[in-house]
Formats: C-alpha cells, sequence, structure tokens
C-alpha cells in the first residue's frame, strides 16, 4: 500500500514533461541466483579474419605479438575481462581434427576450410595456441570437439591429451609439444549445431550419439568436465524436448541454444550493417527481442524434465547477422558494428541476465572481424566497436547477485507496429555496489523512469551512457571513437527513489553505492 501511494505521488508530481513516457521501475533485494560471468564468454572460429589477421599475426609480423598473438587485441579483451573463450568453431569444429593442430607448425597438414571460403587453413593455430591465448586472456577455454566428422576415439583422445596428469601415450605427446602439466579444460562441446553443419542428425540419433561420445570424453583426476550437449537452433523445441528427455540433467552440464538477429528475418538478404532505414531498424530490434520469448520456452521445457535448473541453458551463438560488407569475401562473414548492435547487445544481455537462473553462459558470435565482433582489425590497426563498449559496461554484472526487477515498458511506434522500447536488468555486486543496466531502444523519445529500490539502501548514483546522433553510427578505422562510452549525468537521487531520464536509442549502466 506504502509503495502504491508512493507510486501515485510520484506520477502525480509532474517531475517529468512527458507523462506519456514515464515509467515505474522497481527493484528487490537480491536471493541466491548469481548471473553467472559466463554469460560475457565469446566466441573465435576458423572462420575469415577471427583467428588469422585477427588473434593470429604472420611469423615476422611488425605488429606487437607474445608468440604471434597480438598484444593490442589481448588488452582490450583483459579489459572487458573476458570469462570464457569458445574454439574452434562453430561450423568448422565438426571438421577439425585435432592432431592436425599440434607438433613442429611447419610439419602441420593444412587442409580446407570448406565451411568458410574454401580458404587453405595452414593449422598454425592449434591446441597450444589457443591455450596459450586463454591463459594471456585469464579466461577459461571451451572447446567444441568434433561429432559430426570425428571419430568417438578421437575426441577421447583429444581430452586425454589436455586433462591427464600421468603417463599415457597422448601424455608424451603433450610432453615432447612442450606443455608437461594437463591445461584440465572443463567446458566441452560434444559437437556444435548437429540439426546442420554439425551432421544433419535428428534431435534423435544425435542425443544417442551425444551419450556416446560424452561416455568417453572421460573426466581425470582434477579435471572433471562440464559436458555441453549441441542445442537447438532458434526456436526448434522438439530438439531441446528430445535432448532433456533422452539425455536427461544427469548426463550434461549444459544444453546450448543458437539464435541469431537477421534485420530483414530472412537468411537470404539479411539487410547492411550500416545502411538501414528506421523501418528495418525496428523490425531488427523486434527479431532481437525474440530471444526473450525463444529462451523463456527452452526454459520452460528444460523445467520439466529437470526442475532443479541443474543443466544450465547455454545460448553460444548470438549476435546480429547481416550481409558482409560491400566486397569482402562473403565466406569470411565480415560486417562494421553500429550503434543499433549496441542496443542489440545490451538488450540481449539483459534478457539473459534476468534469467541467469538458467542461462549461465553464453558466447556472443564472434570476437574479431566476424559478425557481431568487438574488434575489427586492419593490419596494425585495431578498432573498438559499438559492442565492445557495451561489454566494458556490462562487466559490473558479472558473477554479482541478480536483482529482480518489475515495471512495465513504454512502447516504441513505428505506424501501426509497436515493440517495448525499454529493457533493464540489475544485479548487487560482493562490495554492496547496485548496478543497474537500461536500453532504451526508441530512437526519437526518452524515457522518464522512477525507480523504487525499496528497502535496498544506497547513497550516490554514478552512470555511463552508450549513444550516439545516428543509429547508424560506426567506429572506423580512421574515425576509431566516433561511438563510445561517457559520463551519465541523467540519474539523480531523491529519498530512496532514483529518477532517471533515459535518453532516446541509448545503453546506460548505473552504479548505486
Ligand atoms: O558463427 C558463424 C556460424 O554460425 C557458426 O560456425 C555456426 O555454428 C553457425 O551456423
Amino acid at each position: 500500500m506504502k509503495k502504491l501511494i508512493l507510486s501515485i505521488a510520484l506520477l502525480c508530481s509532474g517531475l517529468f514533461a512527458d507523462a506519456q513516457t514515464e515509467t515505474l521501475l522497481s527493484i528487490k533485494p537480491a536471493g541466491n541466483q548469481i548471473v553467472s560471468k559466463h554469460i560475457y564468454g565469446h566466441f573465435s572460429e576458423h572462420l575469415g579474419r577471427c583467428i588469422y589477421d585477427g588473434f593470429w599475426v604472420g611469423e615476422n609480423s611488425s605488429i606487437p605479438n607474445k608468440g604471434r598473438i597480438r598484444l593490442d587485441v589481448v588488452d582490450a579483451l583483459k579489459k572487458i575481462k573476458v570469462p570464457n573463450l569458445r574454439w574452434p568453431g562453430g561450423c568448422f569444429a565438426d571438421e577439425y581434427h585435432w592432431r592436425d593442430g599440434i607438433g613442429p607448425r611447419n610439419e602441420r597438414p593444412k587442409m580446407v576450410n570448406t565451411n568458410w571460403g574454401g580458404v587453405i587453413e595452414d593449422n598454425s593455430f592449434g591446441t597450444h595456441e589457443f591455450l596459450d591465448l586463454c591463459k594471456m586472456l585469464d579466461c577459461e577455454p571451451y572447446i567444441a570437439g568434433n561429432v559430426g566428422s570425428g571419430t568417438v576415439e578421437e575426441m577421447a583422445k583429444w581430452v586425454e591429451y589436455l586433462n591427464f596428469d600421468g603417463v599415457s601415450p597422448m601424455t608424451a605427446i603433450r610432453k615432447q609439444n612442450g606443455m608437461d602439466k594437463p591445461w584440465k579444460v572443463s567446458f566441452w562441446g560434444v559437437g556444435n549445431e548437429s540439426w546442420g553443419c554439425g551432421g544433419n542428425m535428428t534431435p534423435e540419433y544425435y542425443s544417442d550419439l551425444y551419450r556416446r561420445y560424452a561416455t568417453y570424453a572421460r573426466d581425470y583426476a582434477g579435471a572433471p568436465l562440464k559436458r555441453i550437449a549441441s542445442g537447438a537452433s532458434s526456436d526448434d523445441y522438439h530438439w531441446t524436448e528430445t535432448c532433456m528427455k533422452n539425455i536427461g540433467p544427469g548426463r550434461m552440464w549444459g544444453l546450448t541454444l543458437h539464435y541469431y538477429t537477421l534485420p530483414t528475418g530472412n537468411w537470404g538478404a539479411k539487410g547492411s550493417a550500416t545502411k538501414f532505414d528506421e523501418e528495418q531498424y525496428f523490425n531488427t530490434m523486434k527479431n532481437c527481442l525474440r530471444m526473450e520469448e525463444i529462451v523463456s520456452k527452452h526454459a520452460a521445457i528444460m523445467d520439466k524434465y529437470d526442475p532443479k535448473k541443474k543443466v544450465a541453458l547455454i545460448v553460444d551463438e548470438w549476435g546480429i547477422w547481416t550481409d558482409v560488407e560491400p566486397g569482402t569475401n562473403p565466406g569470411f562473414l565480415y560486417q562494421q558494428n553500429s550503434l543499433r548492435d549496441a542496443l542489440i547487445a545490451g538488450t540481449t544481455l539483459n534478457i539473459f541476465n534476468n534469467h541467469s537462473d538458467r542461462v549461465r553462459m553464453a558466447n556472443l558470435a564472434q570476437t574479431i572481424n566476424v559478425l557481431q565482433a568487438l574488434i575489427l582489425t586492419e593490419k596494425d590497426k585495431m578498432v573498438l566497436t559499438p559492442t565492445y563498449h557495451v561489454f566494458d559496461l556490462y562487466k559490473v554484472h558479472m558473477d554479482a547477485k541478480y536483482l529482480p526487477i518489475n515495471f512495465t515498458s513504454p512502447d516504441y511506434s513505428l505506424g501501426d507496429k509497436k515493440i517495448l522500447a525499454l529493457n533493464v536488468s540489475a544485479s548487487q555486486d560482493s562490495t554492496g555496489a547496485i548496478h543497474i543496466s537500461l536500453v532504451n531502444l526508441d530512437p526519437k523519445n526518452k524515457i522518464a523512469l522512477n525507480t523504487d529500490l525499496g528497502e535496498l539502501k544506497w547513497k550516490t548514483v554514478t552512470g555511463q551512457i552508450l549513444t550516439s546522433a545516428q543509429l547508424t553510427d560506426v567506429n572506423t578505422f580512421t574515425n576509431a571513437n566516433k561511438v563510445h562510452n561517457a559520463k551519465f549525468t541523467g540519474a539523480k537521487k531523491s529519498g530512496n527513489t532514483l529518477k532517471v531520464e533515459l535518453p532516446a536509442q541509448s545503453v546506460v549502466v548505473l552504479e548505486l553505492k
């Protein structure tokens, strides 16, 4: 009742000029739910210029590197505290034979990367190089094993090579290759998109295969695997249902989901990364918001078989997928990254935070030069995209306690169509600081918020904002800082109420202490 009176009083106060966009947000104290840091994971496939020209430079490159791993990229990714990195694919994973990527580089066999442009893969970046990279990033490796074209034995031996700390044929080879102690890799993907590029299987067939491959991917002393089953595409709920029923919660740590935002909603002409009008922006954001429905429905199926929520839903491929930049190799999936993409990142991460009871890991596709990239490179130059800056803002949520929120979003309308303009998530870190991330998808109207924090105590509010004049604004090699994070001054304390004026087309993260 007290809260209702307060809310009515705030509504009537005339604090904000535009009553139509005035919104009430309430935030409740934390329970036990944690926003896993692994929601903020990334993905690096042997695709286009992600590994080669992205992470990995030529043998005598003048670009600063350590063991051929680019240092500017490592520094940028360390700043956003990348918690895990998925490798070697994607579709590439189900054609990858790990033994081709170990040993002296000049003796490694070459292969054709049939999925991505038909280019020659020289296998110079393999298991050791990937795990060196993870060490430099201080992140956990997430390796996808080959089910589509690899054998059970091949996968079993890879795990032995990586994780066994004893005398065995695989550990002898590992030692010969310079690694005495096992890496103890934990996140283990059993195939990728097994319904498509990973073997065109039915879920019934895949779930049987999963049980077989997962059996021989052993837990070695001190190195238990978190086995991850290859899950559904988008709204394929039958796939999730079948895996949950046939594999069951005891045999997998996680089940994946892939969902990409397509501007046109169409896999043919997907739409440009940089040239779009408001109608296409609206449709893109509508498609992005579908993640809420898709995650909720997969999670509801998982609840039936796993009410204690032991199995994580892992969205290990997400992001916007547009047409490639004109003049670039269509098989390389190189696209620019605009303010629109930053709004997609902020929105999607809010959805994951709010579903963190079930979504405990996710991987944006992909880290460098591919799809919704964090980083673009051109020779020795590097650009941080608007999406990178969102991850920089949102890192405060990692491993923090989830705070339940409640609000009714104003609409963002275009003609007679409408979507929700506002999305929010909140968490409290181990020092007691509260972080609220807010996204306004409406490109024309600001949103005025009155936030009731109930029993949560705080004294000060500070914030940062990511926005730009145009939704199509991008960072380029000649104007690298056009879209960037800046100090936000639109939040104020009034009693225990937080008043925020959220600008149009913006991502804001507030810190309350
Ligand atoms: O991320 C690009 C590709 O998209 C991945 O290789 C595949 O898993 C998905 O179809």
